[in-house]
């Protein structure tokens, strides 16, 4: 019997298991499989917290899904796009629902973020070895930001263009060339539909593209190093004589079973927004949206959509416009900077001393009270708060290498804690 009619033989008789065999001879399937899920070991000890990465990736799920169903009847001109949007909500079938879960999911994408972001700096997951993991989380944060702020421009609503209006004008801040770069981002002398298509195509696949490849060599790099855990515990430093860490359980199932819970658990609250609160009293659909937009009109109030009121807060605090631009961008850049600042020996919070805990505590509510501050006028008592509280916001920052130094540290066990 020649040998190809042998293989062929193989494959008929074993079924499943030959073509298994076949497909994984030239392409590295059960390799990746094991490498990153069933053989993937993350602590035991892991809590809630630890859901919102993956649920950031159902986020991004959602969002594309959405996305590539609203492009099919959303018109990128300016003497359309308004109208659009009505058609897809009224005419086009289930458009309402689209368009409701692509706008819930823009909000609840920053929602599931913070979330993330806030757990790896309650538990200490920026500090070695998991900087860079931390930095192309920044960095998706960033493309995040780009990507909401090019997004909500399409609707071509009133806040849709006085937002985007203001925002672009902010570049103009910059000394010298200023003025040239701002009417280089909008491609004319004021936001047009020249602005609007290419913002378009930036939102459309630019920056998911860039998104997803972050997204990528960000899973990359954690399982690289490793999950980190609340008692931020090394697990590898204690491996087993399999070599499989004596603290780690398999991502799958055991870390898939619950983030599935937790995943029920969001698609229920999720559904609850989309179907009975889209709009969530103006936070996630600002009311002045519901209006096309009018060059000639400027609303009364302008404000961003509230995941980025606390850094316009910061914005607006500021008298002088290039420092208010200045110090907004520092509000986000500061935050890559985080496992350089943070010199305490202990990641956890489980750890570490009463300063690190109230220090976070106050960088908590600045960001709370600075969020509501941006979505209320800058005036009188409401600018006086947001200068105080972006001076504790920066302080959370700038004081770190010094609290964090003095701050008095609780011996971290050698395994992780674990109550069943
Ligand atoms: C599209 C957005 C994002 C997605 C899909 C995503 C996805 C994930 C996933 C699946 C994990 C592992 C599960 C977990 O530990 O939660 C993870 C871990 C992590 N992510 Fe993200 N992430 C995103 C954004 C960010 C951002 C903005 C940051 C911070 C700036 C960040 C920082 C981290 C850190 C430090 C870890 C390790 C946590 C630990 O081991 O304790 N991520 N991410």
């Amino acid at each position: 019997m020649s040998s190809s009619h042998n293989d062929g033989a193989q494959v008929a008789g074993r079924g499943a298991g030959g073509f298994n065999r076949w497909l994984n001879k030239r392409f590295p399937l059960d390799k990746m499989l094991r490498e990153h899920i069933t053989e993937y070991y993350a602590s035991k000890n892991l809590n809630w917290w630890s859901v919102f990465g993956s649920l950031a990736l159902v986020v991004l799920v959602i969002q594309i899904v959405s996305g590539i169903f609203l492009t099919m009847s959303y018109k990128p001109a300016a003497a359309d796009a308004f109208a659009s949007v009505e058609y897809i909500m009224r005419d086009v079938n289930w458009g309402w629902l689209i368009r409701y879960m692509h706008s819930t999911g823009a909000s609840m994408f920053f929602v599931v973020v913070y979330v993330h972001m806030f757990r790896g700096m309650m538990y200490g997951s920026y500090k070695n070895p998991r900087e860079l993991l931390w930095i192309f989380g920044m960095f998706i944060y960033l493309a995040l930001a780009a990507e909401a702020f090019f997004g909500y421009l399409l609707p071509w609503g009133q806040m849709s263009y006085w937002g985007a209006q203001v925002i672009v004008s902010l570049f103009g801040a910059i000394p010298v060339v200023g003025e040239s770069l701002v009417e280089w981002i909008r491609g004319d002398f004021f936001i047009s539909d020249i602005t609007l298509n290419r913002f378009f195509a930036l939102h459309v696949i630019a920056i998911p593209l860039v998104l997803v490849g972050l997204v990528v060599v960000h899973i990359l790099a954690l399982h690289e190093v490793g999950s980190n855990n609340p008692d931020g515990v090394e697990i590898k430093e204690k491996k087993g004589p399999d070599g499989v860490p004596l603290d780690g359980v398999a991502f799958h199932p055991y870390h898939t079973a619950k983030d599935l819970v937790a995943f029920v658990a969001f698609a229920i609250v999720f559904a609850a927004i989309v179907f009975y609160a889209p709009e969530m009293g103006g936070y996630f659909l600002e009311h002045a949206n519901f209006e096309a937009a009018d060059p000639l009109k400027t609303p009364e109030h302008i404000a961003p959509v509230w995941y980025f009121t606390p850094f316009y807060a910061i914005l607006r605090a500021v008298p002088d416009k290039l420092g208010g631009v200045i110090l907004m961008g520092a509000a986000m850049i500061l935050l890559f900077f985080l496992p350089w600042l943070d010199r305490s020996p202990v990641k956890s919070i489980r750890y570490r001393g009463w300063m690190f805990k109230l220090a976070l505590a106050v960088f908590v509510v600045s960001f709370f009270v600075l969020g509501f501050l941006g979505t209320r006028p800058a005036t009188g008592v409401y600018t006086t708060l947001a200068r105080v509280f972006a001076v504790l916001y920066f302080a959370f920052f700038l004081l770190m290498p010094l609290y964090t130094k003095w701050d008095k540290t609780k011996p971290v066990p050698e395994r992780v804690v674990y109550h069943d």
